[in-house]
């Protein structure tokens, strides 16, 4: 009986402390002169409007800043965040004050990205961030771009021909899908070591994109927020709910899990791509595999980075790269398609440009025509510029984790806009 009080006036006492302490986290910003906007509901405050699935974010975020202006303060849950917009203060974080600032604003869902296994580019930051970052970029070199070119071709080939059937039926339609099945196509090709187009016959297309779906819409990962200094252990509960309801993104993880697995296998047995002949990034990745790496701390310049990762970094890169490079180029190309068909006087100007530099029947239309497609470039740029791609990814700009035990966001933060 008596340690039953006990416990009942322990929990008591830390519930009312917890209580205290969450408001005077609320007074924060305040406390400072930084406005913003009144919360929608004790604790959670700020989170039902940056996780609300029927209005993304990033319109929300814009609303207030036409009201707050260029730095206003809100509160995701327990987490302290300063909203910015001013473009000399982002230049001052993403650029000149890097080192404070190499890592993003992700889900408590994450725990501390440093520890986390499953971390990739996107997640990453400091020395983990930079290693992770070595190994990728030369994906992108002009000469691996160069020896994918032939399958991006292929890939567009097969949409081309879908999209020609489409419009013989001449009637109005959808042009989206259709760059959904492209990207999906081109990544998996290019990256997943799949072998040849699967375009309208993938069964992934319906997962990847219910992945999408599924983002932000979980009631649990509210509530991780309202103790985001545990993330570290809650991010386990969360990681058994998505098991339990076999939820899209755990399903494509066991996916990319299996695939890395069997190819790590392969190659074990003597009969994967040979050491510097990759056939996809998988392979590059399996190359620098290493499971006992140990990240110093981070320094702007002067690191010495090993190209190395672990097999739980691998399947982590695979799952970036499929969920980066799937909704992000399918949109812009939808929305360019959306564009040139309400300026169509744009259109001409761009097929004339086309016509001029591809049109010569002797020479093949090749990678290297592409920097010559200079409206083409900016029919692309002014598309993004009308229509931001991913805005999350930079929209919260804090790139340390609050909820670490490092010293905290808004401390860097004012440390870097304020010294
Ligand atoms: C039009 C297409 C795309 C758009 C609009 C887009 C947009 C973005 C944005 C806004 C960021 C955040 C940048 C920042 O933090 O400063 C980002 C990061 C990233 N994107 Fe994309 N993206 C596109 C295509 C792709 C593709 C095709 C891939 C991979 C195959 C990819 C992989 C990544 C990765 C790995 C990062 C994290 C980089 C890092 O933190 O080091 N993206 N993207
Ligand atoms: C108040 O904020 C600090 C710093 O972000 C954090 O350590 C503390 O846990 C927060 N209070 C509550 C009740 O979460
Ligand atoms: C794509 O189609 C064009 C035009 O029909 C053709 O010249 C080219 O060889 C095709 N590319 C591939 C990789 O099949």
């Amino acid at each position: 009986m008596m340690i039953l009080v006990i416990l009942f006036v322990a929990a008591a006492t830390g519930l009312v402390a917890y209580y205290l302490s969450a408001k005077k986290n609320i007074t924060y910003w305040k406390e400072r002169g930084i406005d913003g906007p009144p919360i929608k509901r004790p604790l959670f405050n700020h989170l039902d409007y940056l996780l609300a699935y029927e209005k993304p974010s990033c319109f929300t975020l814009e609303e207030w800043t036409k009201k707050y202006g260029p730095l206003y303060g809100i509160y995701c849950g327990f987490l302290r965040i300063l909203v910015i917009s001013d473009p000399d203060m982002v230049h001052e974080m993403f650029i000149k004050k890097f080192e404070y600032f190499h890592g993003r604003m992700n889900t408590v869902a994450l725990g501390d990205v440093d520890k986390n296994p499953r971390i990739h580019v996107f997640n990453a930051r400091g020395a983990r961030w930079k290693r992770l970052r070595t190994i990728t970029n030369p994906s992108f070199s002009v000469s691996s771009l160069r020896r994918i070119y032939p399958i991006v071709e292929d890939a567009c080939n097969v949409t081309t021909s879908f999209l020609d059937k489409a419009y013989a039926k001449n009637e109005a339609f959808n042009i989206h899908p259709y760059f959904h099945e492209l990207t999906m196509d081109v990544i998996s090709r290019v990256a997943m070591g799949q072998k040849g187009t699967l375009q309208f016959q993938n069964p992934d297309v319906t997962l990847i994109k219910n992945v999408f779906l599924g983002f932000g819409g979980s009631k649990l990962e509210h509530y991780l927020y309202l103790a985001p200094s545990l993330s570290e252990y809650t991010r386990h509960i969360f990681m058994a709910y998505l098991a339990i309801t076999a939820a899209p993104l755990r399903r494509m993880i066991n996916k990319l899990e299996k695939a890395v697995r069997e190819r790590i296998e392969l190659k074990e047995r003597g009969l994967g791509a040979p050491a510097g002949e990759p056939n996809d990034f998988i392979d590059i990745y399996i190359d620098a595999i290493d499971d006992s790496i140990v990240d110093g701390a981070y320094k702007k310049s002067g690191d010495k980075v090993i190209k190395r990762l672990t097999e739980d970094e691998i399947v982590g890169q695979c799952m970036i790269f499929l969920l980066a490079g799937f909704d992000t180029t399918a949109n812009t190309l939808a929305l360019t398609c959306w564009f040139l068909a309400r300026y169509p006087e744009i259109q001409e100007r761009l097929i004339e440009e086309v016509d001029d530099v591809c049109g010569d029947p002797s020479k093949p239309i090749g990678y290297d025509q592409l920097p010559e497609l200079k409206y083409a470039d900016c029919v692309m740029k002014e598309t993004l510029r009308m229509h931001p791609i991913a805005p999350f990814a930079a929209s919260l700009p804090p790139r340390v984790n609050a909820w670490n035990r490092r010293p905290l966001a808004t401390f860097r933060l004012k440390r870097a806009l304020w010294s």
